[in-house]
């Protein structure tokens, strides 16, 4: 395989823990945690492809779109307390990265292999996070959505990486957990991969598109020649 330009990375969910939010406050939240952050995230992605469709007069930055997604999933879940809400948007803001990923990440740039993320976040929600994270010093670019006022899956977004490396996306590789995020870039030309960390089904034909899928990121330097 020829060395590609760039690898570029989703990062909530693929290598920022979206659930370690939640995971730091389970039990204030209860058991029922996880299923409370799953539709968390499921009303984040839902308000940004509705803003998105509406048009650009309807746009907010992710940041808005997380805050209003936690507060109907609280109210859906009868949960009124004002002080582990405000705790749940820090820890959002400060979530962690699964942990390969400085790893992965090291073995990239010593490979020469510059990497990027691609995210719907708002540039600071994604500065905050990556250094929170301790992965500023590992990555080239944190490219956000807010460059062109919408988010994934709209095909300017993912040209954002190829303006930033000078590349067709056809020579870098996009990296996501998230199925219909690796389905856009993949579509858009990117090679791609998919981390499927809970053995997911297969969605949008993404199998016949990728060039692989993942259980996690230990894997990506070898796959890709790093
Ligand atoms: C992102 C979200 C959508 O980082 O996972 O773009």
């Amino acid at each position: 395989m020829n060395k590609p330009a760039a690898v570029i990375f989703d990062a909530y969910g693929t290598l920022l823990d979206i659930n370690s939010a939640m995971a730091r406050h389970a039990t204030a939240l209860g058991p029922n945690w996880p299923r409370i952050s799953a539709d968390w995230r499921a009303k984040q992605l839902e308000y940004s492809w509705v803003r998105s469709l509406t048009g650009p007069a309807h746009h907010e930055d992710f940041w808005l779109v997380t805050r209003d997604a936690l507060d109907v999933t609280l109210a859906r879940h009868r949960i009124s307390d004002a002080v582990l809400r405000d705790a749940l948007l820090d820890a959002y803001r400060h979530l962690s990265a699964y942990p390969e990923v400085p790893a992965m990440l090291r073995a990239l740039r010593d490979a020469d292999m510059p990497t990027a993320i691609l995210s719907n976040g708002s540039p600071w929600m994604l500065e905050t996070a990556v250094e929170a994270a301790g992965l500023a010093p590992l990555l080239d670019a944190v490219l956000s959505v807010e460059e062109v006022g919408i988010f994934k899956p709209d095909a300017r977004v993912y040209a954002l990486a190829e303006r930033q490396f000078g590349a067709p996306a056809a020579e870098m590789i996009f990296v996501s957990s998230n199925p219909w995020d690796a389905q856009a870039a993949a579509h858009f030309g990117y090679r791609t991969i998919r981390v499927n960390r809970d053995d997911a089904p297969d969605e949008y034909g993404l199998h016949a598109m990728l060039m692989a899928e993942l259980p996690d990121l230990s894997g990506l330097p070898a796959l890709v020649g790093a």
